[in-house]
């Protein structure tokens, strides 16, 4: 082999070893707190089936589609986000302004990082605070006046929110093989042992088929004019899309494996680990007479509530949040990866670039965190919106779709399709074709058109 086709076919990183471990990885960074904490929350504010069933139809017509870009992209690139763009706006011979790609991507996730560590913090805090029995036979106000005194204690949250990040950050200067892809191999079968057991959990609490109707009953009356704006940013989250995250660890795919299955495969796992946590969690709202429209506060306030005084609710409870921050540790490591790569690329030591990372992300979240109580008041918010707040609405409202439609239009209109049809090699005719429409026309006009509803483009 020539040396020029081996830096074809590998990074600086190195590869995942296996086509298996690939697929764990992305569906690590997929499955997080957006399927945990964030789906059923909103599926709760948001009516329950009808919602779900435009989520679906979301993550089938426009999930599938540009994760399959994201990752293609990424494994033609062969480096990090933003060198991958370098390598392949030459490639194609097109503008370089198209490197905004990769940067857009880098930032946005490194603005999620920032708030991501804290609210892992608190599922930390909540593990321990489960296994000391701190929520054994609680009440309703008291597992209120608990989070509220969380949201108030800074040093509680910035004691969780630093851990979370180290562990991070440990990970991931360990680099891909001995950090990223041991994680993955070790954490992904105990994230579905946890939520099969604590599945099994939700079906002794007598309410399971309560929590069944909720998610896939279709009430036509529940579709309002924000569920589809709702579904696909959920959508985006979910899947980690359109923040490079899918772009720096399909750097590492396997030169032989198949990018559409891989594809379906990721989407499909993160979709049923979204559904299942809708399974588990539900019903335990419902055998506690809780309300399932809640908000951000569903996993925080309800559900200590509910395992404080279910059977053996200690065990579970801890069993649980110890799940969350299992999911999220292995969702902020693809997080902090695209920029720690790109430092690794510009020279630096992979562990002085991760912990560079980590302290400026880390830093960042400190105000994520004090917007909670020091810095909550009027004068500090930005368009009415607390810092937290504010990052949040930045990098997922804006940053995200943002990013998911320029990744559509690069490789469905821009990228050399020869380039495009060799990496993906799809044979069936038919399918390509259907992903060609798929990223083409579908995808960037659906993020379009929810994007500019939102900014009330349509009239109220
Ligand atoms: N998908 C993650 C979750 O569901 C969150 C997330 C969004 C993410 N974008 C990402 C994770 C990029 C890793 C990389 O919680």
């Amino acid at each position: 082999m020539t040396r020029n086709s081996v830096a074809e076919h590998t990074s600086i990183h190195g590869l995942w070893a296996t086509r298996s471990i690939f697929i764990l990885a992305a569906t690590g960074s997929a499955i997080g707190l957006g399927s945990i904490w964030k789906f059923p929350y909103i599926t709760g504010m948001h009516g329950g089936g009808a919602f779900v069933l435009v989520y679906l139809a979301c993550v089938l017509l426009v999930g599938v589609p540009v994760m399959m870009a994201e990752i293609l992209m990424g494994r033609r690139g062969r480096a990090s986000p933003v060198n991958a763009m370098q390598k392949l706006v030459q490639e194609s011979a097109v503008s370089r302004r198209w490197v905004l790609i990769g940067w857009l991507g880098t930032v946005a996730a490194f603005l999620i990082l920032s708030f991501y560590a804290m609210i892992a913090g608190w599922a930390l805090d909540y593990t321990v605070l489960s296994a000391q029995g701190a929520f054994d036979g609680i009440s309703a106000a008291g597992t209120l006046a608990a989070f509220a005194e969380l949201k108030l204690s800074p040093y509680t949250m910035l004691l969780w929110h630093s851990v979370f990040m180290v562990m991070t950050i440990y990970v991931v200067a360990r680099g891909v093989q001995n950090g990223l892809a041991r994680a993955v191999r070790w954490l992904m079968p105990l994230l579905f042992l946890l939520l099969f057991v604590l599945l099994g959990y939700a079906f002794t609490t007598g309410h399971f088929m309560q929590g069944v109707h909720f998610l896939f009953d279709v009430d036509f009356s529940q579709f309002g004019r924000d569920t589809f704006l709702v579904a696909l940013g959920q959508v985006f989250f979910t899947l980690s899309l359109g923040m490079a995250s899918m772009m720096a660890y399909g750097a590492y795919m396997p030169q032989q494996q198949s990018i559409a299955q891989s594809a379906v495969i990721i989407v499909m796992l993160d979709t049923i680990f979204s559904l299942i946590a809708g399974l588990m969690i539900f019903p335990i709202v419902f055998s506690w007479g809780l309300e399932p429209a809640q908000g951000p506060g569903l996993m925080f306030v309800t559900l200590p509530l509910a395992f404080g005084n279910l059977p053996f609710g200690v065990l579970f409870g801890t069993l649980f949040f110890a799940l969350v921050v299992v999911a999220a540790w292995l969702s902020a490591i693809a997080l902090a990866e695209p920029f720690v790569a790109w430092a690794v690329e510009k020279g630096m030591r992979r562990p002085t670039a991760a912990a560079l990372v980590g302290v400026a992300s880390w830093a960042l979240g400190i105000f994520s965190i004090l917007s909670f109580n020091t810095l909550s008041g009027d004068e500090f918010r930005i368009y009415g919106k607390t810092f937290y707040e504010a990052i949040d609405f930045l990098s997922s409202n804006i940053l995200l779709p943002i990013g998911g439609i320029l990744i559509a239009v690069f490789v469905g209109w821009t990228m050399k399709e020869t380039k495009v049809m060799k990496e993906l090699a799809i044979k069936n005719q038919v399918l390509y074709i259907a992903w060609r429409i798929a990223i083409r026309v579908v995808a960037p006009l659906a993020i379009l058109a929810v994007f500019l509803d939102f900014f009330g483009v349509f009239g109220a």
